[in-house]
């Protein structure tokens, strides 16, 4: 039980509106479930005398079908006489019919879930295997693993189901279609989880369970058969680098505030051993360079602040390598109906690997032809393991819900990705390349600049903690800062929070503007191009004039944005393209401390979960 509930603990930011846990005792399987946190499971269960059995299995749950009740939370109890447990991550699409079925046998259910559908399925499935076996209901004899291999082939949607049965009471039967799930390989013990979290604690071995895979856990076996029964001999074990200190608090507030202030160590591990004899080296870019020298569009597929890195990065892949790049949010590039060749190529940015519109995407692309490349941060995960080549972001797990370091890690991995095109389709000269990642290289000591410079925005959000609107603006990688910016503070303050554009103020959002209202500015590099610096200074004056109280991020040195600027936070020059890795530090660390100013969980955010796996 500590086990389970320790693991959970760590797969908590996956989804935490209720928790539950089962194990095996005796003949009966005993389920405790809250609604809420974790924490109050963990109050439920206190009281209770520890079961001999070795065999448990938990989950929290970030609702889809029917409200964070203590109900509807998993597990979920199969079978007329309640003998099975069920756990499921995903949405079960076709469970009415099934559960129309279930009822008229009657079955019944206690909860408006579709996870509970499949709970009665493999319980049924149990009791037909012991009548076919010729033994009493329930009895030794029924084969979990091929009740779920029998059930899964009527399920639609996507699914990872783990099972416990009073009548197999060594093991835990697990199954996968579209949901994530590995196995961790320990001594004389193995583990399930949705991620390696789960069980890094007790195992760094770990084994990936593919798609439509059944694997079946006791204490020393581990069998994996395919959904249509043949055994999986080649699944792949790999060992974790990850270390548990990285899921600790290590002395901040918040896993947030922690992983903001490792943004240096983040862009420099991201960064780390690609240069070699004046040449950039992506030997995970398994895509052949004759091919990538013939594709003629680049199309960013990714959610949430993944796709605001996206967006940042358009503008340097389009600058070095001069192929037109398209950002799209995956949910919508999936259901229109892409222009997608054989000549595009992909890129799916996605720090967890599993977000499921993202996934969806992938396929998508790759059915037309495209070839994918996945920018992510999590080994093993599906994006990566589905596209045709993957560059990991190497900056550890993130816990916090809102994304802060593998923000600047994919912005990092991006960047080098664009390079490397522009290298093999011969857009730079060998010593431009070389120049441009002596800046990149620099960078974490600028990022270590701007987050030692942390108290005046932490001071900041401490006396805007009544807030009730902010507004952020940005020109050229300075828009999709705002986005981000405005991102964060939605998330996890929830305070209404709009980025936009700054050139499109006065196209609408100045009506927005009155007195006293809160408005971020990031301001470009007087040194960048153009004179996208005036244009932004003159914006700041826009408004200014109609009351607004402005919060400048400008470079160290620039004078211009003082007269205008009721707050000037600074971070070091840079090149302009490079300037997004800097400027949304003091945006996450406002967001972050106004949070905490608030009392709000900061790294729960309410109706969030970090690895969103349904569509
Ligand atoms: C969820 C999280 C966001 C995250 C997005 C994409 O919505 O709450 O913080 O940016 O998913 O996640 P991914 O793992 O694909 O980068």
């Amino acid at each position: 039980m500590d086990v389970v509930l320790a693991g959970l603990a760590r797969l908590e930011y996956r989804g935490y509106d209720s928790a539950g846990v089962a194990v095996l005792d005796g003949d009966a399987v005993r389920i405790d479930k809250r609604a809420g946190k974790l924490a109050n499971l963990r109050e439920e269960v206190a009281g209770h005398e520890e079961s001999s059995s070795q065999v448990a299995i938990g989950h929290t749950r970030w609702a889809t079908h029917g409200a964070p009740t203590d109900a509807n939370a998993h597990p979920h109890r199969g079978g007329k006489h309640g003998e099975l447990a069920l756990v499921h991550n995903g949405i079960i699409e076709n469970f009415a019919p099934l559960k129309a079925e279930l009822v008229a046998e009657g079955y019944e259910f206690d909860s408006e879930t579709d996870s509970e559908v499949a709970a009665h399925l493999v319980a049924r499935e149990m009791t037909r295997l012991a009548d076919e076996a010729g033994a009493e209901e329930g009895a030794a004899g029924a084969d979990l693993t091929e009740a779920m291999r029998r059930v899964v082939s009527r399920l639609e949607g996507a699914f990872t189901l783990l099972a416990v049965d009073a009548a197999a009471p060594d093991r835990v039967v697990a199954a996968r279609r579209n949901s994530p799930l590995v196995v961790g390989l320990g001594e004389g013990e193995n583990f399930l989880g949705s991620d390696v979290a789960a069980f890094i604690d007790a195992t760094k071995e770990a084994l990936e369970v593919g798609q439509d895979q059944i694997v079946t856990v006791t204490p020393d076996d581990v069998a994996i058969i395919g959904f249509d029964g043949a055994p999986v001999t080649d699944a792949k074990r790999y060992t974790i680098e990850w270390d548990t200190t990285a899921a600790q608090k290590g002395g901040y507030p918040s896993f947030m505030a922690k992983e903001i202030h490792e943004q240096a160590s983040a862009v420099a591990d991201t960064l780390r051993g690609r240069m070699e004899n004046g040449r950039l080296h992506l030997d995970e870019m398994k895509i052949d360079p004759a091919l990538l020298r013939s594709i003629d569009k680049i199309v960013v597929v990714a959610c949430g602040t993944a796709a605001n890195a996206g967006s940042v990065v358009k503008y340097a892949i389009e600058h070095w390598c001069r192929i037109p790049v398209e950002v799209e949010l995956a949910h919508e590039f999936r259901y229109r109906d892409p222009v997608v060749t054989e000549k595009t190529l992909v890129i799916a940015i996605s720090q967890s690997g599993e977000t499921m519109d993202t996934l969806m995407a992938v396929r998508h692309a790759k059915e037309q032809g495209a070839k994918v490349v996945a920018i992510c941060n999590t080994r093993g995960s599906t994006i990566p393991r589905e596209s045709d080549a993957a560059l990991y972001l190497n900056v550890g797990p993130e816990i916090a819900v809102a994304s802060t370091k593998a923000y600047l890690g994919q912005i990092g991995a991006c960047y080098l990705l664009g390079l490397y095109l522009a290298q093999e389709r011969g857009n730079f000269f060998p010593e431009e390349i070389a120049e441009i990642m002596h800046d990149l290289e620099g960078l974490p000591d600028k990022v270590q600049a701007v987050l030692d410079n942390a108290a005046q925005v932490e001071q900041l959000a401490h006396d805007m903690a009544d807030a009730t609107s902010v507004l952020f603006l940005g020109r050229h990688v300075g828009y999709p800062t705002a986005m981000e910016g405005a991102l964060k503070l939605k998330e996890i303050a929830y305070i209404h929070a709009e980025g936009f554009a700054a050139g499109e103020l006065k196209h609408g959002p100045i009506a927005l503007v009155d007195e006293g209202q809160p408005v971020f500015i990031i301001v470009p590099s007087p040194r960048g191009r153009d004179s996208l610096h005036s244009k932004v200074v003159s914006n700041i004056q826009e408004i200014r004039a109609r009351g607004a109280r402005t919060m400048v991020i400008a470079e160290e040195g620039d004078t211009d944005v003082e007269p205008y600027a009721d707050v000037v936070i600074r971070v070091p020059a840079t090149r302009t393209l490079f300037a997004p890795l800097l400027t949304i530090i003091p945006l996450q660390i406002f967001a972050c401390e106004l949070a905490t100013a608030k009392g709000l969980d900061v790294d729960q955010p309410r109706n969030l979960a970090k690895s969103v796996t349904v569509e």
